[in-house]
């Protein structure tokens, strides 16, 4: 195996900003997906099954699954294809039933 100089310090971030899932507070950087920062944050479970109400996360994280499903304006969106923004007021989709 070829060992490479480690590169993460070249990595550049946007701006943290915050917002909130819950009610609860949570950072992320701007434009990164919502997914990523809410896993980050420790947020697995986003949503509830509609039949069996068991305790739903992110899975395919590109769109495909909607198991990551959240709501941001009354909208349901999947968090996985909303990019994070500053101010926003995510709700999980739990205890549906
Ligand atoms: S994780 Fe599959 S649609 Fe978002």
């Amino acid at each position: 195996m070829r060992l490479t100089p480690d590169q993460s310090g070249l990595i550049r971030r946007a701006a943290m900003v915050s917002f909130t899932f819950d009610g609860a507070p949570v950072a992320g950087h701007a434009g990164e997906s919502l997914t990523v920062a809410l896993l980050r944050a420790g947020h697995l479970h986003l949503r509830d099954a509609p039949e069996d109400t068991a305790p739903r996360g992110a899975f395919c994280c590109m769109g495909l699954c909607q198991e990551c499903v959240v709501r941001i304006n009354g909208q349901v969106v999947e968090s996985c294809r909303t990019l994070v923004a500053s101010g926003l007021a995510v709700t999980s989709l739990k205890d549906r039933a």
